[in-house]
């Protein structure tokens, strides 16, 4: 691929102390559920084997922010399921007739997906779906009440930077008016900061700068792990 620069793994616990203390807070907090026990389970196979989630800080504060939302969400889109992790945190705060349509490009990743989200008793409200978000989100015929955009985007903006602006409009025009977008790693681990020869930055910073003046949304970057933009649809 030309022009793309490796990047490492986001670790899922920074060695930020604050950080840590927070994340000590939030296990302290937790009950010992079968859905909490698959969670961690989750933690320890992403550190082993190097899965990129968002660890449980990310997970919680998804799940925080939706479960405080009225009238409560009732559609939910996880854009890039890898083995399901987030997908379980935010079905863990979601009614009974809410629905997780979560979308992954790797068969073997969401077929371990569809398993722990079994083992953590959410298989009845969260849909993997295999292939290119491109290719399935175009074809879905209902708009959703959250998403949560976290797949990769510096691999393969490498290709075409001007992909962050599509996949920008194609979350935008699948959004339900009020409904909140997530997008995860604004930041690119720091390289957003300088002008960058390497596409896969030049896409996020793009995606970054669209998404800051769209008009149809109003944004927040929070400055927390690798930059999470918390947006609403406005109109
Ligand atoms: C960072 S991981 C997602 C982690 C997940 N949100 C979590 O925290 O549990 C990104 C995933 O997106 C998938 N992916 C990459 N490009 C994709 C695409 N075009 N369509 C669907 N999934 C994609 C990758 O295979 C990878 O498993």
């Amino acid at each position: 691929m030309m022009n793309q620069i490796a990047l490492p793994i986001i670790p899922q616990v920074s060695d930020d102390l604050l950080e840590q203390y927070s994340l000590q807070m939030l296990k302290l907090g937790q009950s010992d559920t079968p859905l909490q026990r698959v969670l961690r389970e989750m933690e320890e196979i992403a550190e082993t084997e190097s899965i990129p989630i968002v660890g449980a800080l990310e997970g919680s504060i998804l799940a925080g922010l939706i479960a405080m939302r009225h009238p409560p969400i009732r559609q939910v889109l996880d854009i890039g399921t890898a083995i399901g992790y987030s997908a379980i945190w935010m079905a863990s705060v979601l009614g009974k007739d809410a629905h997780i349509t979560s979308i992954e490009l790797d068969q073997k990743r969401a077929a371990r997906a569809q398993e722990f989200i079994r083992r953590a008793g959410v298989d009845h409200q969260v849909e993997v779906i295999v292939g290119d978000v491109f290719e399935i989100l175009p074809r879905q015929n209902k708009n959703f009440d959250v998403i949560f955009q976290d797949c990769m985007k510096h691999v393969y903006f490498a290709r075409d930077p001007q992909l962050a602006i599509e996949l920008l409009d194609l979350c935008v025009s699948h959004l339900a008016l009020d409904g909140l977008l997530f997008t995860d790693n604004a930041f690119c681990q720091g390289r957003v900061l300088e002008p960058s020869e390497y596409n896969q930055v030049k896409g996020i910073q793009t995606y970054n700068q669209t998404i800051a003046r769209h008009t149809q949304l109003e944004s927040l970057l929070l400055p927390f792990r690798d930059g999470l933009w918390f947006s609403r649809r406005l109109i």
